[in-house]
């Protein structure tokens, strides 16, 4: 359990993170929950719509410390609770964070992406840890048993088209309570860039038009999350086009690419890259303005 204190702790709070209410409160019951017994909560929603930041922001509030998990890069079964190792000639088994963590009183455990594990298998151990007796016997560790208070966050991407809880094993998914996130409110994503990068409110408004004009745009196919506004706001904040932001912070394909622009000329008057779109890059050559 020592080495497992160094690795575990509580998360910084982002002082900038807006929920619903209705998912505060509920959070705020979650908590008291699990006092009482381990609790799980499933958390799905777009890619970059917050729910990383959910659970370390739920961990942070409540001094809580928090282990993440890739579950969607396990492999086989047994491999979240450690491996057979070769030291000097001889094979001991080295325990991971994954049971440590488990054990630790309190501990916020967030398994990533728990719908894309490579195999089915992988999920066994996690079966057991998730269910109503709460523990797993492993050969090398014996039982290992979730200790009061431990509560698990599983997120995963709901919105393309290739990932969706229908993924996720039935019997799985009948032991989480559910939170969904939606994109912001526009007025509410707008504070965000504000706070988070300083920019301009009025610009943070164009962005956000600009955005959600995209969003609401099927056939262009981009995705654009907070994350994405953030990125185009703090490019923008640093003296950045609205044309230039979106170019450097979405990953569009030529096609698309051009619908974009096509759509920005008729937000902004904007339509190409300037004249002088090549420049010597070398120490003193020039300053981005
Ligand atoms: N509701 C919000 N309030 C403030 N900032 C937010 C909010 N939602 C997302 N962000 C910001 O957007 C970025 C992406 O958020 P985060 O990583 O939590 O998303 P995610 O849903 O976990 O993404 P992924 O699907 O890629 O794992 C972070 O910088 C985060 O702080
Ligand atoms: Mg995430």
């Amino acid at each position: 359990m020592d080495d497992a204190r160094t690795h575990l702790r509580v998360p910084g709070l982002d002082p900038h993170y807006f929920i619903r209410g209705e998912d505060r409160d509920n959070l705020e019951r979650f908590h008291k929950m699990a006092s009482r017994h381990p609790v799980n909560i499933l958390i799905t929603g777009n890619q970059g719509c917050g729910k990383s930041t959910l659970v370390r922001q739920f961990a942070s509030i409540h001094n809580r410390p928090l282990a993440t998990f890739q579950i969607g890069l396990l492999l086989e079964s047994g491999q979240l609770f450690g491996q057979q190792r070769l030291r000097s000639g001889e094979t001991f088994y080295q325990e991971f964070l994954f049971p440590k963590a488990i054990q630790t009183p309190g501990c916020v455990i967030h398994l990533e992406e728990i719908n894309r594990s490579e195999t089915p298998h992988a999920l066994n151990e996690l079966f057991s840890v998730l269910s109503e007796d709460r523990s797993i016997w492993i050969d090398e560790l014996g039982f290992v048993q979730v200790a009061p208070g431990v509560i698990f966050f599983a997120t995963m991407n709901e919105g393309d088209e290739f990932t969706g809880t229908e993924n996720l094993d039935a019997a799985l998914k009948d032991r989480f309570y559910r939170i969904h996130l939606e994109y912001l409110p526009e007025e509410v994503e707008r504070e965000v860039l504000v706070r988070k990068t300083g920019i301009d409110p009025d610009l943070a408004g164009s962005i956000l038009r600009m955005v959600n004009r995209i969003r609401g745009n099927r056939e262009m196919e981009i995705s654009v999350s907070i994350r994405h506004s953030l990125m185009i706001a703090e490019l923008m904040s640093l003296g950045a086009s609205l044309r230039e932001a979106l170019v450097y912070s979405l990953q569009v394909s030529r096609d698309s690419l051009e619908s974009l622009l096509l759509a920005i000329h008729v937000e902004t008057g904007e339509t190409r890259a300037p004249e002088d779109a090549y420049t010597l890059y070398v120490p003193g050559a020039g300053e981005a303005k």
